[in-house]
């Protein structure tokens, strides 16, 4: 229950990304031993991890922000098995069980809110580096005798392929050249931990990353990058609410072009080494979005764009390019009274002045946690059903969103 009206005001402090710690951790399956990550955020999909990891033979304990993992010499290669299916992320085991087992068998996942996700890239990477895949009963099966390093270009920079190229290849024969690699900051933490466990990756955060296959790599400690989706819905809640709030614990050149739009919008953001501060007095004006793979404007904040420009004075028109499915978070805006039109992969929204309380449903993750935003700039009080899919990703944010002012009452989970 979301009562609107509020004007968010305060620090807040991000933890690890949501996208880089479940990376992470099936990156520890590469190695032996123990591996440490810290500041890892306390949400849903951690423990899911747990329980992925340990369906593969590894040891796991979650002790608040540390999550440590013991990989066994010996591990299961099959994550055929329910925890994969609940979670999307988990495909992220593929690549590591490829290169570690020569083989994997990973259960795919239902139907996605936010589109249809295939895994043509990452199986065709995984191909091209010697393995053989294929779909059956419902699981990507890779084979592999031994891979090779190789080149590979992809066709679109996708997070997860680039993910599993990268931790199939640290272990493989020789050279991978990957091209149209993702470049996003998860990207490069993943590239980083991998390098402390003796990985030899060149090129991370640009375009093309060159790896040189190693025989082993060691365990590590290793602290999660800043999540700078959770750092960007704290700015857009300040501008959407006429708010100033100042968020730490993430490097604003993640959000560099989100941040820019805040400006354009009329916000005053000012920006420090480890964070950021956003301001906004008087109501936003309209501004124009779309949505791409880093360093575009992250496809995860644009139910925040859209919120944004819903009570903007002027027209916005945002498009979205990464995911099909994305605006079905529009249909619960326009219950709330935002005035959007969806036309193929656009919407066109002209803003209003205030939104209208009502009965909304999340769809996922991030489109839960924009529709309490926008919530927060509707006239009285909005329920927000479904609240479940915003812990998968958001660390306390009620009780974040109320320290600051917010004024949220969480009735069931
Ligand atoms: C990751 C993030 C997600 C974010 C997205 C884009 C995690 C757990 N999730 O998802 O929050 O929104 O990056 O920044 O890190 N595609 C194909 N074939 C493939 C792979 C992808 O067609 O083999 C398409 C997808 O359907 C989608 C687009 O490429 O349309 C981008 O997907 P991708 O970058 O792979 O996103 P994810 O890794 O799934």
């Amino acid at each position: 229950m979301v009562t609107g009206g509020a004007r968010l005001s305060g620090a807040v402090k991000v933890v690890g990304a949501k996208n880089s710690v479940l990376k992470l951790m099936a990156a520890a399956l590469l190695a032996e031993g123990t591996t440490t990550l810290t500041n890892c955020p306390e949400i849903l999909d951690v423990p899911l991890m747990k329980d992925v990891l340990e369906g593969l033979g590894c040891t796991v304990t979650i002790d608040r922000d540390v999550v440590t993992i013991y990989t066994p010499e010996e591990i299961k290669s099959d994550a055929d098995f329910d925890a994969v299916r609940q979670f999307r992320a988990s495909v992220c085991v593929l690549g590591p069980l490829t290169s570690r087992c020569g083989r994997a068998v990973v259960a795919l996942p239902g139907g996605d809110a936010i589109g249809s996700r295939p895994l043509d890239m990452h199986q065709s990477g995984l191909e091209k580096l010697g393995a053989k895949t294929a779909i059956k009963h419902g699981a990507v099966v890779a084979t592999a005798d031994k891979l090779t390093g190789a080149h590979i270009a992809l066709d679109f920079p996708s997070v997860g392929a680039t993910e599993n190229i990268l931790t199939a290849a640290v272990l493989a024969d020789g050279e991978t050249i990957l091209d149209n690699a993702a470049r996003e900051p998860e990207i490069v933490d993943l590239c980083s931990m991998l390098v402390e466990m003796g990985a030899k990756i060149e090129g991370a955060g640009t375009s093309t990353i060159r790896i040189i296959g190693v025989d082993k790599l060691h365990p590590t400690t290793h602290e999660v990058v800043g999540d700078r989706i959770v750092a960007g819905t704290w700015a857009y809640a300040a501008a959407m609410t006429g708010g100033d709030i100042t968020v730490g614990g993430i490097a604003p050149v993640h959000l560099h072009l989100p941040l820019q739009k805040l400006r354009l919008a009329g916000a005053d953001v000012e920006t420090y080494e480890t964070g950021f501060r956003v301001r906004m007095n008087g109501r936003p004006v309209a501004v124009d979005y779309q949505t791409l793979p880093f360093p575009g404007f992250p496809t995860d904040l644009q139910p925040m764009a859209i919120g944004l420009a819903s009570v903007s004075d002027g027209v916005s028109v945002i498009t979205e390019n990464v995911f099909e499915s994305r605006f079905r978070f529009v249909d619960e805006m326009q219950r709330l009274g935002a005035d959007a039109t969806v036309d193929g992969h656009h919407v066109v929204i002209r803003g209003i002045e205030e939104l209208s309380s009502t009965s909304v449903w999340s769809s996922d993750i991030r489109a839960g946690a924009g529709l309490v935003l926008a919530a927060l700039c509707a006239d009285g009080v909005t329920e927000v059903h479904d609240v479940f899919h915003i812990d998968r990703g958001y660390p306390q944010f009620v009780e974040f969103l109320n320290a600051i002012g917010a004024n949220i009452e969480r009735v069931t989970a």
